[in-house]
């Protein structure tokens, strides 16, 4: 990771702009998952730290971005850069670090810039999906489910499948364990919405749905509810509730279990992912921590 990090540090620094430094350097690093991933899928190509910064890099702009349009105040435990610097600073810093990411990834093997480049793509329609999506309550599971794959699971897929191929390994496994182990890593992220208190998620919590996001669990509250409770769950949709009103949602998912079960969906994907990579000790290993987040 010390080469990761170092190669962070090299692009930006070649940005050349010390207010892309500082603002870069207001951003704490994250998890690094998406790295992590990479440098052990192609442990042995020398190339593989500098991939796993382009994809940081992208990752980041992708956060930048997405605190401007959720108007959220807080990242990875910090005022969001949007919070301190505005938005217009947000969305310029998001489009450097993009644009040098892509600017980098040109020197990699066609496919592994494909994968890459066209994830973003994916991404950014998952976003606009999403904002779409919340404009008004929605109950189909399986459309909330094609909007992660693309928000959250195709970067994550795509950082899985770059750099299997870049190791000469088996892409078509790697992008099946990356797409499930980015799918229930955004169920496990919208389930620490709700039962995760903002200090401990470094971002806003109980916030999704007053973001107008019906997220899994209350997709499932809803499957669970009587009309009467249904239209009452539909009226508190995309507002900020009253301290009752938030208890009784709270109440309401215990009794049905439906944050159980949207664990158990992140489960199942998980176990997928496993069932594909159960020769790689560590790939397991990275499933296995993302998974007990949650509790
Ligand atoms: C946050 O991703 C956005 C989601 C896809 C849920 P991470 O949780 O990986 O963010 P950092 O990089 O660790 O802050
Ligand atoms: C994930 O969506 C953001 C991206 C994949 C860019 P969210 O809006 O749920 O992410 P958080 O909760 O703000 O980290
Ligand atoms: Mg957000
Ligand atoms: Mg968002
Ligand atoms: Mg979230």
């Amino acid at each position: 990771m010390q080469r990761v990090e170092a190669q962070i540090t090299r692009l930006i620094q070649e940005c050349d702009y010390d207010e892309v430094t500082h603002l870069f350097a207001m951003l704490q690093g994250g998890k690094r998952l998406r790295a992590k991933l990479i440098l052990k899928i192609a442990s042995k190509h020398k190339d593989a730290p500098l991939l796993a910064a382009i994809v940081e890099l992208i990752h980041a702009a992708s956060l930048l971005h997405d605190d401007v349009i959720d108007e959220a105040m807080t990242r990875r435990g910090e005022a969001s850069i949007n919070a301190t610097d505005g938005s217009k600073t947000a969305v310029m810093l998001g489009d450097i670090l993009y644009s040098k990411a892509f600017t980098e990834l040109v020197a990699f093997d066609k496919e592994v810039a494909q994968t890459i480049a066209s994830s973003v793509t994916a991404l950014s329609k998952g976003e606009m999906m999403d904002v779409k999506m919340a404009e008004n309550f929605n109950s189909d599971e399986q459309r909330y489910l094609d909007m992660l794959y693309l928000k959250t699971a195709t970067l994550i897929e795509a950082a899985a499948k770059a750099s299997a191929i870049l190791a000469g390994k088996d892409a078509d496994k790697h992008a099946l364990y990356g797409r499930n182990l980015g799918l229930s890593f955004q169920i496990i992220d919208d389930i620490l919405d709700i039962t995760a208190d903002e200090k401990t998620l470094g971002k806003p919590a109980m916030n999704d749905y007053v973001e107008g996001k019906c997220t899994l669990p209350y997709i499932y509250l809803y499957e669970k509810l009587n009309n009467e409770d249904k239209e009452k769950l539909i009226s508190l949709h995309a507002k900020k509730p009253t301290v009752e009103e938030l208890h009784w949602m709270q109440a309401k998912m215990q009794e049905h279990k439906t944050i159980e079960k949207s664990f158990q969906l992140a489960q199942k994907l998980s176990n997928e992912a496993k069932q594909a990579m159960h020769e790689d000790e560590s790939l397991v290993n990275i499933l296995e921590t993302m998974i007990k987040r949650s509790y």
